[in-house]
């Protein structure tokens, strides 16, 4: 397609071949049935829930797209050469390579071992490094790599700084494949998260100490979480044709918040408080006021 021409968003996915890694649950999963839908084909990356991913892989089939399912630990460099041999021999290229899967240890920075930060390094971030590396040969018609971060790249809360380290660093790496991968028609974007209903968050607001769900979403804008197809869309976006000018970029889809600082508008009290969403038609509300 040429720069004049315009896109249509995701008409181009039914002749794709896309890697997700984490793809049997939660965003990933819903990205796989998303470009399913549109006709493409997916390999469906898994650490221990098989079933899970038979599940996708059916859906996926279901759906009109097609695919096939790895078992592979990404934190193991020898286990991600494994997916990308599958890869390379089933279908011989890649368009998109989707480095979705994450995981850490949820402590305090002085409760940290070596081991939680090494092995916080090697699963979120060499992982990464490791796998765009194998990914760039296979995508000869140029592709699209996307990570998944999250706002704990920018914002510091209790546990997190072992993740969102790792996330700033997958930020990073971005803008730097971004540039290098350019020449060969590799856009490189990263699509930050904020509070997402999945498995993960589940845990996260289950470490002992952690504020109550509600309170913190209380001082969200969208006063909700997000949903895993409300990420998976936004990654779908930066994998079409509508994309191709975007790389080396952070897509934030946080429902506004890392918008808003203390004092929150959520503690604030008569007459700063804000008031209940109006209805339609009330006074000062809509197109004559
Ligand atoms: N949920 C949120 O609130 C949120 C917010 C911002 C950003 N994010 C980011 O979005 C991404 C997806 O999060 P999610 O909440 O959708 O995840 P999730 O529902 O917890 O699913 C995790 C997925 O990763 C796979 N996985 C875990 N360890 C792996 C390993 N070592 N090797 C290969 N696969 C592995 C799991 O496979 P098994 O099923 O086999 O375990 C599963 O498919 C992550 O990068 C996360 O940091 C999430």
């Amino acid at each position: 397609m040429t720069a004049t021409e315009q896109a249509e968003p995701t008409a181009s996915f039914s002749r794709t071949v896309s890697l997700i890694t984490g793809s049997s649950r939660g965003i990933g999963r819903s990205l796989a049935l998303s470009l399913a839908a549109h006709g493409g084909t997916v390999v469906v990356n898994y650490k221990k829930n098989e079933d899970l991913a038979a599940q996708t892989l059916a859906e996926i089939e279901q759906r009109g797209g097609a695919g096939t399912m790895v078992q592979a630990d990404v934190e193991q460099p020898a286990d991600i050469d494994r997916l990308f041999d599958v890869v390379t021999e089933r279908y011989g290229r890649l368009d998109h390579f989707v480095n979705n899967a994450a995981a850490s240890s949820f402590k305090r920075i002085l409760d940290l071992g070596q081991h939680h930060l090494d092995r916080s390094y090697a699963m979120n971030v060499r992982s990464f490094v490791l796998a765009a590396q194998r990914a760039v040969p296979l995508m000869r018609d140029g592709g699209r790599i996307v990570t998944l971060s999250s706002y704990g790249s920018q914002r510091a809360y209790p546990t997190y700084a072992n993740l969102g380290t790792a996330k700033a660093a997958l930020e990073a790496w971005v803008r730097y494949m971004a540039v290098e991968f350019a020449p060969y028609g590799i856009n490189v974007n990263a699509v930050n998260g904020g509070i997402i209903e999945s498995d993960s968050s589940a845990f996260f607001y289950d470490v002992p100490g952690m504020p109550p769900l509600e309170e913190v979403l209380a001082k969200v804008p969208k006063a909700r979480m997000g949903t895993v197809q409300e990420v998976s869309d936004v990654v779908l976006f930066l994998l079409s044709a509508a994309s191709e000018y975007v790389t080396g970029q952070t897509l934030v889809v946080d429902g506004g918040l890392s918008v808003v600082a203390p004092p929150f508008y959520a503690d604030a009290m008569p007459p700063l408080s804000l008031p209940p969403r109006p209805g339609p038609g009330a006074a000062g509300v809509g197109p004559d006021a």
